[in-house]
């Protein structure tokens, strides 16, 4: 009997333990927290792990000026961080690298969605809904001239948008090298 009521305390007491977390420090995420931070799959090339929803161009410039103007530039040309929006298509020896931006240096549009959702606001990445990264995917995208925005964007036609850089994936028929003009360091 008394044995009976040891293993009852035991068992109270390392649920107990077990209900304060492991180590006893730190707070317990909110499950909007963890949603926030959990942005995995990655979205691949041919945009498998595309989520849903969807975003017109007008939807996207108004998410650019809220949460991106401010580092970017007022419509993509740059400020205090990266432009965004490029030009001439595509680049380059001549181009600098400065100039490098999605219109003329990213080949696959999906992966500005996948970039954006991760890491983007700078400071806030997360904060930004799936159908408005959509939106401000499709903005930019039009600011780049790559697409006529009539389309919005969502997992179906973001990766069928051709993007000008594709070609500098392709090897150097003469070279068979990817990049032939860029002299690496
Ligand atoms: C607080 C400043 C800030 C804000 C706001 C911001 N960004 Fe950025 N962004 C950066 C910085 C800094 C980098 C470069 C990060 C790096 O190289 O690691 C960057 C890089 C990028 C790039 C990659 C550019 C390239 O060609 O390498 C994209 C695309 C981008 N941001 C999109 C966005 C979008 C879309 C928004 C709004 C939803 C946004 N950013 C808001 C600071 C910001």
């Amino acid at each position: 009997m008394r044995h009976q009521w040891l293993s009852v305390a035991v068992l109270a007491l390392s649920a107990l333990v077990l209900a304060q977390g492991r180590y006893q420090i730190g707070t317990p995420l909110t499950e909007q927290e963890v949603q926030q931070w959990n942005i995995r799959p990655s979205i691949l090339a041919n945009g498998v792990g595309l989520p849903p929803g969807q975003g017109t161009v007008d939807e996207g410039a108004k998410v650019y000026t809220a949460h991106c103007a401010s580092c970017h530039g007022a419509t993509g040309e740059g400020g205090a961080f990266t432009r965004l929006v490029s030009e001439p298509f595509p680049i380059t020896l001549e181009v600098d690298s400065v100039d490098f931006a999605v219109g003329n240096y990213w080949p696959y549009a999906t992966t500005l969605f996948d970039y954006t959702r991760r890491a983007m606001p700078f400071a806030t990445p997360g904060i930004l809904s799936d159908s408005e990264v959509y939106a401000v995917v499709a903005y930019i995208l039009y600011q780049n001239g790559v697409t006529d925005g009539s389309e919005p964007m969502n997992a179906q036609t973001l990766p069928r948008v051709q993007m000008p850089a594709r070609t500098l994936l392709q090897l150097d028929p003469g070279t068979q090298k990817r990049f032939p003009w860029l002299k690496l360091p």
